[in-house]
């Protein structure tokens, strides 16, 4: 007999895709084999999100329509973990609606996850193991599954204490818990080591990281020992929140060479009443005067941003302003979202009271994304006849014969394939011949950098 199959569905954000690596990790750890398909599998996990609605209807719909593969093979074990997870209403569903899963654990037990499938074995009915916190426990030394490739994700900070008045995460993920320094620097010195070249740094709250460690540190201490590891090209760290951008920081990212100069900023909106509502922390002109110390501190540094509409009690005149700021910014691209009410959260008791009605909410979402398409659209002009260094990340999935890749700076970029040399997880300099909304296009202008370029590799000692 082979050995046992898993495949893991993965939802949300990097930091899930971290944990689904972790837990992938454990199951290799322990004998089981990637499947290719559900059919196949003898483990199931869907890793769960809990940000907005549509993600939970997504992962609910998935594991209902689960019922059928496990009716066919009882045998297979189906574990729902993730954000979801922690949340009471959850695990109330699944008992009522979803019997037919066996496992159930959160986002401060996965490490344990061997023996979570050892006990669910020997449990007739839904084992659910879910953790209020994580407690004291910082699980370092946990086997990981990474994707294959240069582009490596490492946890910095776990958790979050900002409590934005809409958002779930606090209570999924809890209290931010930084790792120590040297415990992230040994993993991305072990990275370099196995030829990842592009790493980015995790944690809900990023420029948080350090305030609860000693001696303190701070993320611009990290970039700047990071940036010492040879090996390492490209740095990339998110979400920073605007509140804590140190001007140290900002000064750090400006002096680097390997540092991104996109800054991921989420504003969330442009207007103070609804800043202040959504507890974020500072106000549109102290955003605003970040935006303008960034521009000094940071040459070429380009803006990209999330944005929530129709949050409670959002005016057209607080709409009006999150429009003004977006024209005055010019993020070079901003992710928006609908204000999704989430049970627990302040803003969710408010929402009964002042709601934003649904075509309200959907119109306002069609004017600023058409806003924001164009000023995307006019940011990517510029970048015409410049040659920028592409990471190629593999064939692009709707034309094998284009290679899909991206900048330093995060920009997608499909590059012509005009030879049969393989192109993957190398960087390539792209003169840039063609600008949409989404992606630039351009041609190789360059030889690759050399694939195996340790012993070429400068070490940048600042
Ligand atoms: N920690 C990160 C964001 C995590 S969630 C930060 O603070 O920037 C990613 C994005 O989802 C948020 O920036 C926000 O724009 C959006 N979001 C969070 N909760 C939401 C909700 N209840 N409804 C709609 N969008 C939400
Ligand atoms: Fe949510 Fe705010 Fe924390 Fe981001 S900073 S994870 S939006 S509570
Ligand atoms: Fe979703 Fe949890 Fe990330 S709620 S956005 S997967 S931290």
């Amino acid at each position: 007999m082979g050995s046992a199959l898993y495949l893991i569905h993965t939802l949300g954000c990097q930091m899930n895709e971290r944990d689904s690596e972790i837990m992938a990790g454990q199951l290799e750890h322990m004998g089981y084999a990637p499947a290719a398909a559900e059919e196949e599998a003898d483990l199931i996990i869907i890793n769960t999100c809990a940000v907005r609605g549509s993600a939970e209807d997504h992962a609910l719909g998935h594991i209902g329509r689960l019922k059928q593969l496990k009716a066919k093979r009882p045998r297979m074990t189906l574990a729902v973990a993730g954000c979801m997870a922690q949340e009471p209403k959850t695990i109330a569903w699944l008992k009522r609606h979803a019997p037919h899963v066996d496992l159930v654990f959160g986002t401060h037990n996965l490490h344990q996850l061997p023996r979570l499938l050892d006990e669910a074995e020997q449990h007739q009915e839904m084992l659910v193991e879910v953790w209020k916190s994580a407690g004291d426990i910082m699980a370092e030394h946990v086997p990981s599954r990474r994707k294959p490739g240069v582009r490596a994700q490492v946890n910095i900070i776990y958790g979050c204490d900002k409590f934005c008045t809409y958002c779930i995460v606090p209570f999924t993920r809890g209290r931010e818990r930084s790792r120590q320094l040297d415990d992230v620097l040994a993993e991305v010195q072990a990275l370099a080591g196995e030829g990842y070249e592009d790493v980015t740094f995790l944690g809900q709250n990023v420029n948080s990281y350090g305030h609860d460690l000693l001696p303190r540190v701070d993320l611009a201490d990290l970039l700047t020992q990071a940036e010492r590891i040879a090996g390492i090209r490209w740095i990339h760290y998110m979400t920073p929140h605007p509140r804590d951008f140190s001007q140290k920081l900002l000064e750090v990212i400006g002096i680097s060479d390997k540092v991104s100069r996109q800054l991921h900023l989420p504003v969330q909106a442009g207007s103070n009443p609804i800043l202040r509502r959504m507890n974020r922390k500072y106000t549109r002109e102290e955003y605003l005067d970040l935006i303008g110390r960034a521009r000094s501190a940071i040459e070429e540094v380009t803006f990209t941003t999330d944005i929530i509409v129709g949050f409670p009690g959002e005016s057209e005149e607080d709409f009006a302003l999150t429009l003004d700021l977006v024209r005055e910014v010019r993020f070079d691209s901003a992710f928006t979202f609908l204000y999704s009410p989430r049970e627990g959260t302040p803003a969710a008791r408010w929402e009964g009271r002042d709601p934003v009605s649904d075509p309200v909410k959907k119109d306002r979402l069609n004017r600023l994304m058409a806003l924001q398409y164009q000023i995307s659209w006019e940011a990517n002009q510029l970048l015409l006849g410049t040659t920028p260094v592409v990471l190629v990340e593999g064939p692009s999935k709707k034309e094998p014969r284009i290679w899909a890749g991206r900048t330093q700076q995060g920009k997608v970029v499909l590059v012509e394939r005009e030879s049969e040399a393989d192109l993957t997880d190398r960087f390539v300099p792209v003169k840039i011949t063609s600008a949409k909304t989404f992606y630039l296009a351009g041609r190789v202008a360059g030889a690759p950098f050399p694939a195996s370029s340790r012993s070429v590799h400068t070490i940048a000692v600042r």
